[in-house]
């Protein structure tokens, strides 16, 4: 049971914030004594979500969510406290608390367990803020989150791909993104190994990415108060190449990607295109999974999203969109198009166009969207995939029989895509930090095993600066106006590359 003196616990989870390091992660403390309590409330303790809101103007609004097995008690969320983003100084803001929606969700509705969301609404932009989560009007659980930055103001974030396989690098890279204290974190696709399933996010995503405290061997106290963007991957679409659909048959609890998490729904509907994520096998379930996703499956495959001064472009990579088609091409151009008013212009999904290793670089359909990434000035593209980090010289693709085709390329049976690379070896990020055309990344270093170094062929280097195999990491980009400086970061905290942009 729930202390039976919240004002008591309220008294010491506040001396514990006061005590706290400057940069607070989130709390939910409310002593040992009710860390089993929490436990048997949550099935996933409380996490923020950026929900619908992809173009904050004078305002923020977030998303808290949370799951559990309990849907006749009455919950509802508090806010309180809203300081500047040094926690120091109170902001005055009127923020509005939403209803809680609940969905039925898991792997079908005999034994389902409950996601439960709010939105909070009218935040202040540049804040930190104090929620309280209450079950029958007792307080469960508090935690401190941050909003959205302004776009005059400087900030961070942080992105790594190929990531929850519980593994021992994956919680250290888990600890490495919290020492960072990114702003927001992007996650660009294989979010949860082996298949994104409802059950494998409860046994190795929640567990490393919402602890209570933070420990290098454990996990950290992200989710609960970081901005965290989730792209979907193969991994995540429990995908079987034997298959043409994602098959509710053998995955029950697939795609819980649609269902876990809550972000912008402003992509091509499925009326629009066919590149939607196909499901099959069981027609019960696929039902059941339709109401538990609701209007996100299939919109929230594709999206677009403003923070600070930054737009950021979220796509599908997997193998059902067809970047080729007219009508998805437009919506990247519309939407790059839309964004010429942010400083920086970044696009991330899960499949490379220009790797070098083994496994996948032969996988070069997102070269389809090169052109555009260079006509809209696009500045670095990330994506995931393959287990490592890779940086491309800034780069032009003239794809093969592109004049004939309206501008597109061509894919073959076998994934590539032909055409010609232009490279701009001027650039260095040091001495020239003025790229004439978009980088691309790969920073699929998470946490999911690694690829060895010689998997990556020696020709291939051509690409490359530098390549880095060997270890787990992840990117840290820090922006000031018109500068970035972009930063890899071993699993041990390691420098492994660095360059700078200016405009
Ligand atoms: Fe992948």
């Amino acid at each position: 049971m729930l202390s039976k003196k919240p004002d008591t616990n309220l008294k010491r989870l506040v001396t514990s914030i006061a005590t706290a390091l400057s940069f607070c992660m989130g709390t939910g403390v409310y002593g040992q004594s009710e860390k089993s309590s929490e436990k048997d409330i949550f099935v996933a303790k409380p996490y923020l979500q950026m929900g619908t809101s992809a173009q904050a103007s004078n305002h923020d609004s977030q998303e808290i969510l949370w799951l559990a097995k309990d849907k006749k008690s009455s919950w509802s969320v508090e806010v309180s406290q809203i300081k500047d983003n040094k926690g120091n100084k109170a902001v005055k803001a009127k923020t509005t608390t939403g209803p809680i929606a609940v969905r039925e969700i898991g792997a079908s509705k005999d034994s389902p367990d409950y996601s439960f969301s709010c939105k909070i609404d009218n935040l202040p932009f540049d804040s930190i803020y104090k929620y309280r989560v209450l079950k029958d009007s007792k307080p469960v659980f508090e935690a401190e989150a941050h909003t959205r930055k302004s776009f005059d103001s400087p900030l961070n974030f942080v992105l790594f791909g190929d990531l929850a396989a519980k593994t021992d690098g994956q919680k250290k890279i888990a600890y490495q993104c919290y020492l960072a204290k990114p702003d927001f974190v992007v996650l660009p696709g294989d979010i949860v190994y082996n298949r994104g399933l409802y059950s494998e996010y409860l046994d190795k995503f929640f567990p490393v990415y919402n602890t209570d405290s933070a420990s290098a061997n454990s996990g950290v106290p992200l989710i609960r108060s970081i901005l965290t963007i989730g792209v979907l991957g193969n991994h995540d679409i429990a995908y079987d190449p034997r298959i043409p659909y994602t098959d509710f048959k053998s995955n029950p609890d697939a795609l819980a990607y649609y269902f876990l998490w809550s972000q912008p729904l402003n992509g091509p509907t499925k009326t629009e295109t066919n590149s939607a994520t196909p499901i099959g096998g069981d027609a019960e379930r696929e039902s059941f999974f339709k109401k538990a996703a609701g209007d996100r499956y299939p919109a929230m495959g594709n999206f677009s999203f403003n923070y600070g001064n930054t737009h950021w472009l979220v796509l599908d990579g997997n193998y059902y969109s067809n970047w080729a088609d007219p009508k998805m091409r437009k919506f990247v151009i519309d939407d790059l198009e839309k964004a010429k008013t942010s400083t920086w212009r970044f696009v991330t999904f899960h499949q490379p166009p220009f790797s070098i290793d083994k496994h996948h670089a032969d996988e070069q359909h997102m070269r389809l969207l090169a052109d555009i990434f260079e006509k809209e000035k696009v500045d670095i593209v990330f994506a995931g995939h393959a287990h490592d980090y890779q940086r491309t010289y800034p780069l032009t693709f003239v794809a093969k029989g592109a004049s004939t085709n309206n501008g597109v390329g061509v894919v073959n049976p076998n994934g590539t895509v032909e055409g010609e690379i232009s490279f701009d070896k001027t650039f260095d990020g040091k001495t020239n930090t003025h790229p004439h055309a978009p980088i691309y990344i790969v920073s699929g270093g998470g946490g999911a095993a690694l690829y060895p170094i010689k998997d990556l062929p020696a020709e291939s280097v051509k690409y490359m600066d530098k390549v880095y195999a060997a270890k787990h990491s992840l990117t840290k980009c820090v922006i000031n106006d018109k500068k970035l400086v972009f930063q890899q970061i071993s699993e041990d905290g390691a420098e492994l590359d660095k360059f700078e942009i200016d405009k």
